[in-house]
């Protein structure tokens, strides 16, 4: 039996018998050191966020970062590829969901998977949907966006999944400008 199962079943009994209150305290105090070991590191801790200068990347090319173990795209699409992605109808999207970490509910419209309004920043965890490749960019594709080539899906220049076996979006990571060429990931 673990710790925490261990820890549960006198709580459990607490609960049920109501014996003891110092008994509690003891269960909290057990918990705790457990709990703490879990905690990350001051490390990691730092990694939690990072800021990207993004300063030096023209329209229409990408940058690629590395954040919390993945690639993160960060492109600075053109108009043409903004006026492509605006273009589409919902209706014509395999996944009609926004995957933006920053509006969990919207749906899939460009606006609502770009970091400003005129939407020539696009910021999206690399990594398709299907098994976990890392799509190819570059107006790659189909659709213009991306291509995975593990097994053929195609992101449009929203990163939307437009063809293929990936069933998700591109996923937008929670990000923001910090200033006018700064990115904050996380
Ligand atoms: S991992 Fe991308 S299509 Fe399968």
């Amino acid at each position: 039996m673990s710790h925490a199962e261990n820890d549960a079943g006198t709580r459990r009994d607490f609960l049920y018998h109501a014996t003891a209150g110092a008994g509690a305290v003891a269960t909290s105090a057990a918990v705790w050191p457990l709990v703490n070991q879990m905690n990350p590191s001051a490390d990691t801790r730092a990694l939690a966020s990072i800021f990207v200068d993004v300063s030096g990347v023209e329209v229409g090319t990408q940058l690629t970062v590395k954040w919390r173990g993945k690639p993160v795209f960060i492109r600075r699409r053109s108009p043409e590829e903004i006026e492509a992605a605006r273009a589409v109808a919902l209706t014509d999207l395999m996944d009609a969901k926004s995957a933006n970490s920053n509006k969990p509910d919207a749906d899939a419209s460009d606006a609502n998977r770009t970091l400003d309004e005129a939407g020539e920043w696009l910021v999206m965890i690399g990594v398709c949907t299907h098994l976990g490749c890392v799509p190819i960019g570059d107006g790659a594709g189909e659709f213009g966006g991306w291509f995975c080539p593990c097994h053929g899906s195609h992101y449009d220049t929203a990163g939307r999944i437009r063809k293929g076996p990936a069933p998700r979006n591109l996923d937008v990571p929670v990000a923001a400008f910090e200033d006018e060429s700064t990115i904050k990931l996380g």
